[in-house]
């Protein structure tokens, strides 16, 4: 067993850390407070290899493994969640997803754009009554000769207006049940494609979310990924990778809450001296720094398995779990270390508190991680 980086590992973490302090932390706050999207930071980090940093070179990506990718979600997410869920959606869902099932033809015309991070990508899975129980699909891709007919609604998709490319679960053969659903590659203008307004939301409000409502899309045979009703399957597995990256972007959210609270409390004096100097204190630096040590090690173990080609489900549902939790204890109690100025927004720590809890929701609640791991116990 080793824990060290590699060189390579290590130069990752570095480029992105500089490019969240340099790029990302001037004017977060400011995007947080008016919803803005981080367009011109996501374009520099595609241009840097963020965007498709797990895909094959020769695909347009950068080629790097799923524990570098761990690491820039970290220190990205340490200081703006809203622009690391870009880099996630596009780097665990759509790029991953069209590698490793999309045929040539489709990887030529979009895997190569969106690992360049010319273009980004959406997933669409979830719908109004569709989120945990995403077998229950209504959105229908009825079988029209050499296209399919596309008709629904779907809900809380990132990247939603930003994206060219979205990759939508929709029914072909609802008595076949989950089998019966099939993934369609759709470009954004498509006739009857239209997207609903932005959501205004508790956090990572700089993202971009909305809901998608299709009405008789004419969507190409040429567009389904994989075979006729390979959809549920296809969603599942780039979601069990989709979750590592989530559970990177909790641990980033904690570690960056936990960085500010460790710097105030050495400045901050009360009572005659900096609070860093009272066990108070001391005890919820100690167990913060703790938990965010559990997470990583739990997220660099599901990023490995990945990496060496070995089963990273229950590891990524687990680190998912635990990462998400700690990013909310943590986020309260950096507020907490900050006393009042926590509950300001120039200090950060609130806005990271908002971020974190969208961690606990999507790319499947902690609950549907309970269910994915006991049922891996329990088989
Ligand atoms: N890999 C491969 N196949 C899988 C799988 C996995 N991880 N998980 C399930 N499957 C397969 C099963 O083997 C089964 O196939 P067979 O019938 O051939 O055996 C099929 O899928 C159906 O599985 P289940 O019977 O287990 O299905 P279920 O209805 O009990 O649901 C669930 C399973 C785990 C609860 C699943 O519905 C789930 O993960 N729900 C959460 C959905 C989710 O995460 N949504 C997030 C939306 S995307 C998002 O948030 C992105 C964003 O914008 C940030």
């Amino acid at each position: 067993m080793k824990f060290e980086l590699t060189e390579e590992q290590l130069m990752i973490q570095k480029a992105a850390r500089d490019f969240a302090q340099n790029e990302l932390l001037p004017g977060v706050i400011e995007r947080d407070e008016h919803q803005k999207f981080p367009a011109e930071q996501i374009k520099k980090l595609g241009e840097l290899g963020f965007l498709g940093m797990m895909v094959d070179p020769k695909y347009g990506g950068a080629g790097l493994d799923t524990v570098s990718y761990v690491l820039a979600m970290e220190e990205i997410s340490k200081v703006d969640a809203s622009a690391s869920v870009v880099l996630s959606v596009n780097n665990s869902l759509v790029c991953w997803g069209l590698e490793n099932f999309a045929n040539e033809e489709q990887k030529q015309k979009y895997l190569i754009p969106l690992a360049k991070g010319e273009i980004i990508g959406a997933f669409c899975l979830s719908e109004p009554e569709a989120g945990s129980d995403a077998t229950s699909q209504r959105t229908t891709a009825i079988d029209n000769g050499d296209h399919y007919l596309l008709n629904g609604t779907k809900n809380w998709i990132t990247n939603g207006s930003t994206a060219s490319v979205y990759l939508v679960m929709a029914q072909t053969d609802v008595a076949k049940g989950h089998k019966g659903i099939n993934c369609l590659i759709v470009e954004k203008g498509a006739p009857g494609f239209t997207i609903g307004p932005k959501e205004n939301k508790l956090g990572i409000r700089g993202s971009d979310t909305h809901s998608l409502m299709f009405t008789d899309v004419k969507v190409p045979k040429a567009n389904r990924i994989g075979e006729d009703g390979f959809g549920f399957k296809f969603a599942m597995k780039t979601l069990t990778g989709g979750r590592i990256g989530i559970a990177a972007q909790a641990l980033g959210i904690a570690s960056g809450a936990f960085e500010l609270a460790l710097k105030y409390s050495k400045e901050r004096k009360a009572f005659g001296q900096e609070i860093s100097k009272h066990q108070a204190i001391q005890f919820k630096l100690a167990d913060m720094a703790t938990q965010i040590e559990a997470a990583r090690l739990l997220c660099f173990k599901a990023a490995w398995l990945k990496d060496q080609h070995l089963d990273y489900s229950l590891a990524s549902s687990m680190a998912k779990l635990f990462s998400s939790k700690v990013a909310m204890d943590t986020t309260i109690e950096a507020i907490q270390v900050h006393g009042g100025y926590g509950y300001v927004k120039e200090f950060h720590v609130e806005r990271l508190m908002r971020d974190a809890k969208i961690t606990q929701i999507y790319e499947g609640t902690s609950e549907i991680q309970k269910i994915v791991i006991s049922r891996a116990l329990l088989q």
